[in-house]
C-alpha cells in the first residue's frame, strides 16, 4: 500500500473548492509517457497552475501503472525542481470498475473516476458508493458520471450521446457522496467530435460544431450550487495543428472540436475540471511529422520529441492562460 500522500500528492478536495469559489477550471491532462509528463509539468509551473495529470486503463497497459506513478512522484520533485510548488493530483480516469478504483487507491493514485455511466442508474449508484466508501477511508476523492458522452470512452464505444438528467443529480450525489460529477452536455471525446452533418460551416468551410448545453448545465447548477462538475470530451481540435499533420502525411478528415470560447464560459462556472487529451495528441504528431518531413537523415529520437514537447507545453500554457483560467492560481 502506498499512499498518495507519501509522493507528494494531494486530492482535489481543496483544489476544487478554490475553483468553483474562483470561477476556473483545473486542467486534467492526460499523459502515457515521459515527454507528456515534462510538457504537462513545465507548462504548469510556468503558468503557475494547479493540475491533475490523468492516467487511463489504456495508459496503464501501455505504459506500466507502477512507472506511472513513480512518474507522478517524480513530477513533484520536478516542479520544485523547475522553482515553483504546484499541488499536483494523480488521478485514474475512467476507472471501469471497483477493482481497478481500488488498485489504484492502493498504489499512489489521490483521485480516482468510477465510470459507471453506461450501466443503468441503480447500478451506477451502486457501482459509485462502493468505490466512494472505500476511496474515503483513504482520504481519495471520487468523481462519478451520469450521462454518456459520444465518442470512444477507453473500451466502451458510444455511438450517441446521452445528455445528463438534472433531475438525477441530486439523488445520486446524494446516495453516493461523490466528490465530483462529470456530466453530459455535448462534448465528445477524441479528434472527431461531431459529424460534419451535426456541424454547419462558417464561411471559410470550416466545420462549426453544435454549442454545448449550457441551459442543461445552468439546470444542474441550480441543483447542486457550488457543487464540482467535470467536463470530458474538451479538447478543441486546433485547426493549425490538423492542417499541419495532413500536410505533412497525415489523413485526419472532418476533425472537429469543442470551440475555446465555449470552453471558457464553461470554466467560469461550477465547471472545475476540464479533460483534455486528443489536443496533446495532435500537437504531439504534428511537431513529429513536420520535424520527420523535414529532417529525413534524422534518427534519434530526442531529435524529434524535444519539438513535440516544446509544442504541447506552449499549448497546455496557452489552455491555463486563456481557457481554463488556471494561471497564477496555484
Ligand atoms: O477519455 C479517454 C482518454 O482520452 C484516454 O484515452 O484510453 O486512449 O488512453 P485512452
Ligand atoms: P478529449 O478526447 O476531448 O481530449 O477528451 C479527453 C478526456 O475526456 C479524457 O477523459
Ligand atoms: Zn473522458
Amino acid at each position: 500500500m502506498t499512499s498518495y500522500k507519501e509522493l507528494g500528492l494531494v486530492n482535489t478536495k481543496d483544489m476544487f473548492a478554490k475553483a468553483v469559489e474562483g470561477g476556473y477550471a483545473i486542467p486534467a491532462y492526460n499523459f502515457n509517457n515521459m515527454e507528456q509528463m515534462q510538457a504537462i509539468i513545465q507548462a504548469c509551473v510556468e503558468t503557475k497552475s494547479p493540475v491533475i495529470l490523468q492516467v487511463s486503463a489504456g495508459a496503464r497497459k501501455y505504459a506500466n501503472g507502477t512507472l506511472l506513478r513513480n512518474m507522478a512522484k517524480g513530477a513533484v520533485e520536478y516542479a520544485k525542481e523547475l522553482g515553483y510548488e504546484i499541488p499536483i493530483v494523480l488521478h485514474l480516469d475512467h476507472g471501469a470498475d471497483f477493482e481497478i478504483c481500488k488498485e489504484c487507491i492502493d498504489n499512489g493514485f489521490s483521485s480516482v473516476m468510477i465510470d459507471g455511466s453506461h450501466h443503468p442508474y441503480e447500478e451506477n449508484v451502486a457501482l459509485t458508493k462502493k468505490v466512494v466508501e472505500y476511496a474515503h477511508q483513504h482520504d481519495v476523492t471520487v468523481e462519478g458520471e451520469l450521462g454518456v458522452l459520444a465518442g470512444i470512452e477507453d473500451d466502451v464505444v458510444a455511438e450517441k450521446s446521452t445528455y445528463t438528467q438534472p433531475e438525477e443529480v441530486i439523488d445520486f450525489v446524494s446516495k453516493t457522496g461523490v466528490d465530483s460529477l462529470a456530466i453530459s452536455i455535448g462534448t465528445s471525446h477524441g479528434a472527431n467530435k461531431f459529424t460534419p452533418e451535426q456541424c454547419t460551416r462558417n464561411a471559410e468551410g470550416i466545420l462549426v460544431p453544435p454549442p454545448l448545453r449550457f441551459d442543461i448545465l445552468e439546470e444542474i447548477e441550480k441543483k447542486l450550487p457550488g457543487f464540482p462538475i467535470v467536463l470530458h470530451g474538451s479538447s478543441s481540435v486546433p485547426q493549425d495543428q490538423v492542417k499541419i499533420i495532413n500536410e505533412n502525411g497525415g489523413a485526419l478528415k472532418d476533425a472537429v472540436g469543442i470551440p475555446e470560447e465555449q470552453l471558457r464560459t464553461a470554466s467560469k462556472s461550477a465547471v472545475c475540471k476540464i479533460n483534455i487529451d486528443s489536443d496533446g495528441r495532435l500537437a504531439m504528431t504534428a511537431a513529429i511529422r513536420k520535424h520527420m518531413a523535414e529532417n529525413p537523415s534524422h534518427f534519434d529520437p530526442r531529435q524529434y520529441l524535444s519539438p513535440a514537447r516544446e509544442s504541447l507545453k506552449e499549448i497546455y500554457k496557452a489552455k491555463n492562460i486563456n481557457v481554463l483560467g488556471s494561471a497564477n492560481q496555484a
